[in-house]
């Protein structure tokens, strides 16, 4: 058995004030990231700009051999829906959408954020996909207040996506975050609307809906146990936002 220290869901104010530093390099991590991605550029590139970059602003990545993860950083490209390996065989060409998943560990606070990348000419559908995603992502955020619902945020993100035919995937979500990588509670993006815990001040969690143009069924490559793919080889899309709920609505730390 693993004693675990009991979750401590509600942040004070020395804790927001860590997860906040934490995700500001988070968000300067994914800047570097918008900067130099490009078209012939390997996902393994990308994991060595997360892991120099980090290194650099002082924290961890946290991916790293976290559940035995091999690499620094998500990258997921087009039908991979989430937890795509950093591999020096996927060369970025045009017409690829990315997700860049950066999770950092600084003065043992934990932040987490993705954006996506256009690579080089996209398809409108492809990109369309790619935007209505983040529009769903602060669809939800405008739900984050004291006294509102978990679920009633995962309604409006799913309502959204809906309103153009995709998908949202059921099986994977959102978490609580800050002292540790994953904590309480999970959160779903397919949920109903009144429903789960109630807003508090000084929450931590992500909003990071994995959007599907077709079917929201998925699997797990049986290879790595870990790359997560729509089951139709249609794309998916994620972009994760960390937000803490203050006294009248919302924080973002980190995107
Ligand atoms: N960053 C992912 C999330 O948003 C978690 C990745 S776990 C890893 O929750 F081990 F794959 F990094
Ligand atoms: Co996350």
């Amino acid at each position: 058995m693993r004693l675990r220290r009991p979750q401590i869901i509600v942040k004070n104010k020395e804790q927001l004030e860590g997860i906040r530093e934490s995700g500001k390099r988070n968000i300067e991590i994914l800047d570097t990231v918008a900067e130099k991605i490009q078209e012939g550029m390997t996902t393994e590139d990308i994991d060595h700009i997360v892991y120099e970059t980090t290194q650099k602003l002082g924290g961890i990545p946290a991916p790293l051999n976290y559940e035995g993860f091999p690499k620094s950083v998500c990258t997921s490209v087009n039908s991979q829906v989430c937890h795509g390996i950093p591999s020096k065989d996927v060369i970025l060409k045009s017409g690829d959408i990315i997700n860049v998943d950066v999770s950092t560990i600084y003065k043992d606070y934990f932040s987490d954020s993705s954006r996506m990348f256009c690579i080089g000419k996209v398809s409108d559908e492809a990109r369309k996909l790619v935007e209505v995603t983040k529009e769903a992502v602060y669809e939800g955020l405008k739900q984050v207040y004291p006294g509102n619902r978990f679920g009633t945020m995962g309604n409006a993100v799913h309502q959204y996506a809906k309103q153009y035919g995709y998908t949202v995937v059921r099986q994977i979500g959102g978490h609580g975050v800050g002292l540790e990588f994953h904590e309480e509670p999970y959160v779903s993006f397919v949920s109903k609307a009144g429903t789960g815990a109630i807003f508090e001040p000084g929450m931590v969690f992500t909003i990071e809906p994995m959007v599907n143009q077709g079917t929201d069924e998925i699997y797990i490559d049986g290879n790595n146990d870990w790359t997560v793919y729509t089951m139709d080889e249609k794309l998916s899309a994620q972009w994760e936002i960390m937000v803490a709920v203050t006294e009248n609505g919302y924080e973002v730390m980190a995107y």
